[in-house]
């Protein structure tokens, strides 16, 4: 390709080392649809004839074909995406196929290429969070009147409803749809007409290329345009996120499809079995995707790193961005979709739930809050329940199983009515604050949630 300004053949190592083909043939589609456009623009701007636009546009699309049957051989030694596919086109359709490098370079191009596709990735990702989504409001529904215990510090806090706990994970994954979407703002940009860093001579029309691409909005600074790396780390840094929640989620549910919480059961076809314990149903896939955040993460440090001492503008390190970011699709992307298939099938033990819930004082705020309305300051009676649940707990028992002469002895306030307040209905019922875990509240939520999907 640049044959004309060098006396020797590049080394056979250096193609090896700066070949990118293996990884950026990943980008065809995209690759293709710009050039698609870039030749329908040089026509209409009388750089090149109709006939040879559509030469060139009728040589792409079987080019497209060959790759999509796999009948394409890709040359290392054409270094990459674009060189491989343009070679191919000049090789079909002769002069015509030489023309079309016309008024672009490959940083330019590079950029439209990754534009298009995390475009498209964005899109798709956006479709797994909201089937992850749905899966919660799935659960939440389904379980809806049932109470588990909620922790602080991993320790017994409050009961909650499960309703209330999915739709946590609902409203996290909820922010991770905006990040997307706010991300695929500064995606949607058009890079090409950048040329190699300075614009071009030559009278191309960047808006007709917008338009035929669909983009909204066309790059303003060549030279930025070509050296920026930016939206690359805002969409990794957004999957790193989702991968990261998706993280906590499947440390969750390790955690509770242990024996010790027996919370929740996992489909049989989403776990594994050990090769010397008969007994053993492991769950590997939140293992896995628990294990996987560490390597988004890493792409993202990568990234960040790769960007650090760059000066303007493009610089062939850049070529180092992409395979951080095609592992950071596919392992977020398989992570979401495992994820909700799993959720689809899980199920809680609602017996071991409720059996648990009568342990740990998890009323206690409860009593707390009724001295209060008995016009307790609330120090004093945090102070006397705190003496309460030492009683309770010495003797094994819950506050809730206290009579009441042993109650009123800490508070003489106490009435009989209290035993509404210990109970944990009475408690979950009773969070009927803004955002809280009262049933009203949660079908509330809900109610939007299901509305929102
Ligand atoms: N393979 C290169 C990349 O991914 C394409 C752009 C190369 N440009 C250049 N001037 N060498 O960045």
């Amino acid at each position: 390709m640049w044959g004309g300004r060098f006396a020797e053949k590049t080394a056979a190592s250096v193609e090896a080392f700066t070949a990118s083909i293996h990884f950026d043939c990943r980008l065809y589609r995209h690759d293709i649809a710009g050039s698609r456009a870039h030749a329908a623009m040089l026509a209409r701007q009388g750089l090149i004839s109709d006939q040879e636009r559509d030469q060139i546009i009728a040589g792409l699309n079987e080019i497209e074909g060959e790759i999509e049957r796999g009948e394409f051989i890709f040359r290392p030694e054409l270094e990459d995406i674009h060189m491989n596919i343009e070679k191919a086109l000049a090789q079909r359709i002769g002069p015509a196929g030489e023309k079309l490098h016309t008024a672009r370079s490959r940083n330019d191009q590079v950029a439209l290429d990754l534009r298009l596709y995390l475009r498209e990735e964005c899109r798709r990702l956006l479709g797994l969070l909201g089937g992850l989504r749905g899966a919660f409001v799935a659960l939440a529904r389904r379980y809806r009147h049932t109470v588990m215990p909620g922790y602080t510090h991993l320790q017994r806090a409050q009961p909650v409803l499960v309703a209330h706990h999915m739709l946590a994970y609902y409203e996290m994954f909820g922010r991770d749809k905006q990040r997307l979407h706010d991300c695929l703002k500064r995606i949607n940009v058009l890079p090409l007409g950048a040329a190699a860093l300075a614009g071009t001579g030559l009278p191309i029309d960047r808006e007709f290329v917008a338009r035929e691409l669909d983009f909204p909005e066309v790059s303003a600074n060549s030279m930025d345009t070509v050296a920026d790396r930016d939206f690359v780390v805002e969409f990794v840094g957004a999957a790193a996120l989702i991968q990261v929640h998706l993280s906590r989620l499947a440390e969750e549910l390790v955690l509770w499809t242990s024996e010790e919480f027996s919370f929740v059961t996992l489909p049989d076809a989403f776990c594994t079995g050990s090769s010397i314990m008969p007994q053993k149903k492991n769950p590997d896939i939140p293992e896995l995707v628990r294990g996987k955040s560490g390597r988004v993460i890493g792409h993202l440090m990568a990234l960040l790193t790769l960007l650090k001492g760059l000066p303007m503008t493009y610089n062939r390190d850049l070529q180092e961005d992409k395979e951080p970011v095609f592992d950071t699709v596919d392992t977020v992307s398989a992570s979401l979709a495992l994820m909700a298939e799993l959720l689809a099938g899980m199920r809680f033990n609602e017996e071991r739930l409720a059996a648990g819930l009568g342990r740990g004082c998890m009323t206690a705020t409860d009593l707390a809050d009724y001295l209060v309305k008995k016009q307790i300051p609330f120090r004093q009676a945090h102070a006397i329940v705190g003496r309460a649940v030492a009683y309770a707990l010495e003797q094994g028992r819950d506050i809730a199983e206290l009579t009441l002469a042993e109650l009123q002895g800490f508070a003489p306030a106490i009435d009989e009515d209290v035993f509404a307040v210990l109970s944990i209905e009475g408690s979950v019922n009773s969070r009927n604050s803004l955002g809280g875990t009262g049933g009203a509240r949660v079908e509330e939520a809900l109610a939007r949630a299901e509305r929102e999907i």
